[in-house]
């Protein structure tokens, strides 16, 4: 299944929409056993710029998902691409503390594998409201 999350990472990747950081990025998450997916797009007005995880989490929660069990991220460069802090927090809203991050490179090489928890330690969640 990591092999089909890191495909369908990749192409998201090649629909990422990034003319002004040209820094684009593919995220495949599995829920349910199915897999939903997102890019980057950003925008003129930059704030106005989207995630790659934030579209692949939409997707998924149209599709009346609602748990992460796995993602895999895909930017540009060298180094693995990790989430950036706002989409920890929403992986954070969707996941178990376990839930696997992958890392890959645009040849779909694992860079780094952590987990939601590594990335975001005591971290405020659903929990804290109940
Ligand atoms: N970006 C993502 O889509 N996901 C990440 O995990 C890090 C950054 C995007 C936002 C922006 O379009 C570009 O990468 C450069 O920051």
């Amino acid at each position: 299944m990591t092999d089909m999350l890191i495909r369908a990472a990749l192409a998201a990747r090649e629909k990422a929409y990034a003319p002004y950081s040209r820094f684009h990025v593919g995220a495949a998450l599995r829920c349910d056993d199915a897999i939903y997916s997102g890019c980057n797009v950003e925008n003129a007005a930059y704030p106005q710029g989207s995630c790659a995880e934030a579209g692949a989490i939409s997707a998924m929660v149209l599709a009346g998902g609602r748990q992460i069990d796995e993602i895999v991220i895909v930017g540009s460069g060298e180094a693995a691409c990790t989430p950036c802090g706002g989409c920890r927090q929403r992986l954070r809203e969707f996941s178990a503390s376990d839930m696997r991050v992958i890392m890959v490179d645009t040849k779909g090489v694992i860079l780094l594998e952590t987990t939601l928890e590594a990335l975001l330690p005591w971290s405020f969640g659903p929990e804290n409201l109940a």
